[in-house]
């Protein structure tokens, strides 16, 4: 067996980051000792046709290239960049098999990877809405635009200089143009079109990093759920006003709807849609959204859960799974704009949140004073260190329940063994990478807290992406 062999596969499983799963060699009875195929873009209940990508000892990796006989799983995808974008990568599989699969996934790594046993898993939360669901998008711009299979076909003349759209998934230089996204609205759209033709008709230059010049980087549109205030975030790797003053001039007479446009200057070579610092063209630089009954400040660059509704029921789990009476003092652990500690504070006594990002701290105290909130406080701490010299420092009480949300790659160690001297009678561990949340869970786990329960909560439908809650106890 060598790379590009094409083999046919019957796909028995859903896999890490929704690839199916095909077993060979069956000569063997033993279960364990087949070899494994994991299969890009196949469902369970498939038979393809799969091309070989990567041979390794005990696995082997492919793509499918022909579909032989279809899962009773797949579905018809909405969107024509569907196969070529790398945004939903999995619409063409049926949402209650999406759900399905993803908790099933969730309970292989606390089983099978965690080794745990004898704990709760309670059903997948699935997504209200499985379209216009997002309130943030960030498109990129490049000078290599990469065309569709319809497009080349198409024979028709296409300009490969100029792209507004999404990366194509480990080309980091190679954006498909994107006229029409079913993520965030129709409204998105029109700002993403409008932007496209204003840039290109006045021959911009766009950001390269291999030459480190050009302007244009990203378009981040960030959209309320529930008020209407709707963002404009262009970033650029300089600041050229006059430019920027006839975009927004412009821009807002195409959509008068907008009620904020933002220039964020991005000086790094790294491909990130932040700035070093922005400048506020329109507006007052930021919106508000609302999750649950309370209301929110959202800037450019602070973190915000990209799926409003589903956030709610997020926070909801956790504060479920923390239980609380109204007498605890509980930390919120890596608290971006301070949303599940004001979230919650109504049920305890205090909360504190321990966040990096200085601008995320200052939108969590204005979105404290937003909501007359009294009980809780925003400590700026790299996580990456440790942060018990700041209970000193702020004269703070010990937690008796922890709430932690760090992003994909999981907790410090020193994070871990503080927590683990504070010794909380809880601990509430939301995540957004299951993996990375059950190697750190074992590490609590080996020092007497034990896992109670789970439940996976789906914040991005059509992606393998899935968030988790669980709860660990300190044991008596
Ligand atoms: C998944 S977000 C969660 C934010 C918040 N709990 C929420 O629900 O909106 C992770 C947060 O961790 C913060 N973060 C990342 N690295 C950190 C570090 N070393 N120390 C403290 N916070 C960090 C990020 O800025 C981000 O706000």
């Amino acid at each position: 067996m060598k790379k590009g062999d094409q083999l046919e596969l019957e796909i028995e499983k859903y896999a890490f980051e929704g690839k199916g799963i095909a077993k060979i060699n069956k000569d063997s009875e033993q279960e364990d000792s087949k070899y494994v195929v994991f299969v890009h873009g196949a469902y369970p209940g498939d038979k393809v046709k799969a091309q070989l990508t990567k041979i390794k000892k005990s696995y082997a990796e492919g793509k499918v290239s022909e579909v032989i006989y279809p899962s009773q799983f797949r579905t018809k995808a909405k969107c024509k960049y569907f196969g070529t974008c790398g945004g939903c990568k999995q619409q063409d599989l049926d949402y209650q098999a999406q759900a399905k699969f993803k908790q099933q996934q969730v309970e292989e790594i606390f089983i099978k990877l965690g080794g745990f046993s004898n704990f709760k898993i309670e059903e997948i939360i699935s997504s209200e809405n499985i379209f216009y669901y997002r309130n943030k998008m960030e498109f990129s711009f490049a000078d290599k635009r990469w065309l569709t299979l319809e497009e080349i076909n198409s024979g028709k003349e296409i300009d490969r200089d100029f792209a507004l759209g999404l990366h194509i998934p480990n080309l980091f230089d190679k954006v498909l143009d994107i006229d029409e996204c079913f993520l965030q609205s129709e409204t998105s759209n029109k700002i993403l079109n409008f932007t496209r033709k204003f840039f290109k008709e006045r021959s911009v230059s766009i950001y390269t990093s291999q030459n480190n010049s050009g302007f244009l980087r990203n378009l981040v549109i960030k959209q309320s759920q529930h008020t209407k205030d709707l963002m404009v975030n262009l970033v650029s790797f300089y600041e050229d006003e006059k430019l920027m003053t006839e975009y927004s001039e412009n821009l807002l007479k195409s959509v008068p709807k907008i009620t904020t446009i933002i220039n964020n200057i991005n000086l790094k070579k790294a491909l990130i849609a932040t700035g070093d610092y922005e400048k506020v063209f329109y507006g007052n630089g930021f919106i508000f959204d609302t999750i649950g009954k309370y209301k929110f400040r959202v800037s450019a660059n602070s973190f915000f859960q990209t799926n409003t509704l589903q956030a709610e029921k997020l926070y909801q789990t956790a504060m479920g799974f923390a239980d609380l009476s109204g007498s605890e003092v509980v930390y919120d652990l890596y608290s971006g704009a301070g949303t599940i500690s004001i979230f919650i504070s109504s049920k305890a006594k205090q909360v504190i949140g321990f966040e990096t990002v200085e601008s995320a701290v200052a939108d969590a105290d204005e979105n404290k004073k937003l909501n007359q909130i009294e009980n809780v406080n925003f400590i700026t701490a790299d996580l990456y260190k440790s942060f018990l010299p700041k209970l000193e420092e702020n004269n703070l009480e010990k937690p008796d329940v922890v709430i932690i949300d760090p992003p994909r790659s999981g907790m410090h160690t020193n994070t871990v063994d503080d927590v683990i001297k504070l010794n909380p009678k809880k601990i509430v561990y939301v995540s957004c990478n299951p993996a990375t949340q059950v190697r750190d869970i074992k590490l609590f786990c080996s020092e007497n807290y034990k896992l109670i329960k789970i439940r996976p909560v789906d914040m991005f439908p059509h992606t393998y992406h899935i968030e988790n809650v669980a709860l660990l106890q300190k044991e008596e």
